[in-house]
């Protein structure tokens, strides 16, 4: 099951899956609730124990009273957490582009708020979004601040999120010339968002410069999983319309996934996340319980073959419609 780590910075390996914690403090798209903490703690207990010992969270999953909930379970989990695997666990968070964060030090002082709740340092600290498509003149600062935290070894690396190749490019220039290497990029990638590589470009960019893509929402917020195939069985809240769009145009896709799921033993769930391996990303799918995170860690230990690889990106080729992507995303 355990299989080799990725070095994404100098003192920074990264099991080839994440687990992500968005749904481990919102409310609105995942429905969370305190009671559900105990389990979430069982969940993180089998994700280190299984050597997938790195978790995304962000400052912005948890608001209002819940603010940093994420943060502040993944604190509490891993101070708790004895076994294998203790010493490797990693946090990677993102710090969010409020219209408030202006200036270098505002991301400097956001990334210590983080690190209090989570009572520890934090690994790879992330640019949640870029704010180049309404207020560009933020940018900068930001990235400013995210060398200042580089320089100081508070962070072992830094990474981007929702970035596009052109404004990746930027970004990497200006924080070469301050001597900072850009180690991941975050960005919707799943069989059902393919954006990023098909139109963006991102593959080939992220080759040549050495940046680590981690795929967010790899199960595309679980339709690719198979469970939400019945129209009169659809998750409440923003999902129901967006699924509701999508159904009736991924048939294809999802039939393809049952049957190559079947014939390699595995769960629609696991051959979803391996695809997303395969194109040499490293997925970090949602897990809300137990069941899930089992099943999301069986997508480990075992690969797609290239021909099976092929069909599904031809099949993907072919749909109608994908997920839509993040507003944030810029080119
Ligand atoms: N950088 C960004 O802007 C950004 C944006 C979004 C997400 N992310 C990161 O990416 C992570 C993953 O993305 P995501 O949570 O949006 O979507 P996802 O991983 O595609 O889907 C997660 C959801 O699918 C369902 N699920 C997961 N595993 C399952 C399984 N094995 N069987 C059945 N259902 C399963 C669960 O919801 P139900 O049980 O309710 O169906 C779960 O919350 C986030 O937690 C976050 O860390 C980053």
């Amino acid at each position: 099951m355990i299989e080799s780590k990725i070095k994404v910075a100098d003192n920074l390996l990264l099991s080839p899956m994440g687990c992500g914690t968005w749904a481990w403090g919102n409310r609105f798209l995942w429905g969370y609730d305190t009671t559900m903490d105990k389990e979430l703690q069982q969940v993180f207990n089998l994700h280190v124990s299984q050597g997938v010992t790195w978790f995304d969270t962000g400052d912005s999953y948890g608001t209002g009273k819940l603010e940093g909930r994420s943060e502040s379970l993944l604190g509490k989990f891993t101070k708790e957490y004895q076994g294998d695997h203790q010493d490797e666990i990693s946090i990677a968070t993102k710090l969010a582009v409020y219209p408030w964060r202006l200036t270098p030090q505002s991301m400097v002082k956001a990334c210590e708020k983080s690190a209090e709740r989570l009572g520890r340092s934090i690994d790879l600290v992330q640019m949640h979004w870029s704010p180049a498509k309404y207020l560009p003149w933020q940018e900068k600062p930001l990235w400013d601040g995210l060398a200042q935290l580089y320089h100081q070894k508070a962070v072992k690396g830094i990474g981007l999120s929702n970035y596009g190749a052109k404004n990746l490019q930027r970004a990497y220039d200006y924080l070469k010339q301050q001597g900072v290497k850009i180690s991941t990029l975050q960005v919707q990638y799943s069989l059902l968002s393919t954006y990023p590589f098909v139109k963006l470009g991102l593959k080939e960019l992220c080759e040549e410069l050495g940046i680590q893509i981690i795929a967010y929402s790899p199960l595309t917020l679980g339709i690719l999983t198979g469970k939400y195939q019945d129209l009169k069985n659809l998750p409440s809240g923003p999902r129901k319309g967006l699924f509701k769009g999508l159904l009736p145009k991924i048939k294809p896709l999802l039939q393809t996934l049952e049957i190559m799921a079947k014939d390699n033993g595995k769960t629609m769930a696991q051959t979803a996340l391996n695809w997303c391996i395969c194109q040499g990303t490293i997925p970090i799918p949602g897990a809300k319980n137990l069941t899930q995170a089992r099943e999301n860690i069986g997508a480990l230990g075992w690969r797609l073959s290239p021909s099976e690889v092929l069909e599904l990106s031809s099949i993907v080729l072919s749909l109608e419609k994908q997920m839509i992507q993040n507003i944030f995303q810029t080119e």
